[in-house]
């Protein structure tokens, strides 16, 4: 194992030596919440199949709970807490929590995951379909419920313009 990595965290290189910054067998959800302190990403189920862990390695939807952060040697990760306030994504899916607009979201956990998936998802489609939505988002689960108005939030997000765009 190498004894240095450097990894591009929200814009930011990180020079980590092994076995001290990081560990070989750390994944990549630990190293960005206990290291660094970027909670937005939240754990869940912690083997792949609820989404919330959700962030964008290379401009590409990824699930960190699943990823060695070792891997990351060169490559590029986007939290949430990498996205300005204004971000058109972060905006469709606070302006969808409205009070009888339909709401994205109710207590917020999967939140972070589904931001993430939908930056990627309109990277690379910025005006998606309805189903290509639902099929995009498919890795990412809402114990509230809230499908409908997130979907919603991601088709107001394409109406904006918005095209992905993580650090
Ligand atoms: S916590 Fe990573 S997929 Fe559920
Ligand atoms: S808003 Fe509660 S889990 Fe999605």
């Amino acid at each position: 194992m190498k004894g240095t990595i450097r990894i591009q965290v929200n814009g930011v290189w990180r020079e980590l030596v092994v076995g001290r910054d990081v560990e070989p067998h750390e994944t990549l959800s630990h190293l960005l919440r206990e290291r660094f302190g970027l909670t937005g990403l939240k754990l869940s189920c912690e083997e792949g199949a609820c989404g919330a862990c959700t962030v964008a390695i290379d401009g590409k939807a990824a699930l960190s709970c699943m990823t060695l952060a070792v891997e990351l040697d060169g490559r590029s990760v986007a939290t949430i807490e990498g996205l300005s306030e204004d971000d058109p994504v972060i905006r469709a899916f606070a302006e969808q929590c409205e009070p009888g607009y339909g709401t994205a979201l109710q207590c917020g956990y999967c939140t972070p995951g589904f931001v993430m998936a939908s930056k990627a998802l309109l990277a690379e489609n910025p005006s998606p379909s309805e189903s290509e939505i639902k099929e995009g988002l498919s890795g990412n689960i809402c114990r509230c419920g809230c499908y409908s108005g997130i979907v919603r939030a991601v088709q107001y997000a394409s109406r904006k313009g918005a095209k992905g765009g993580s650090r």
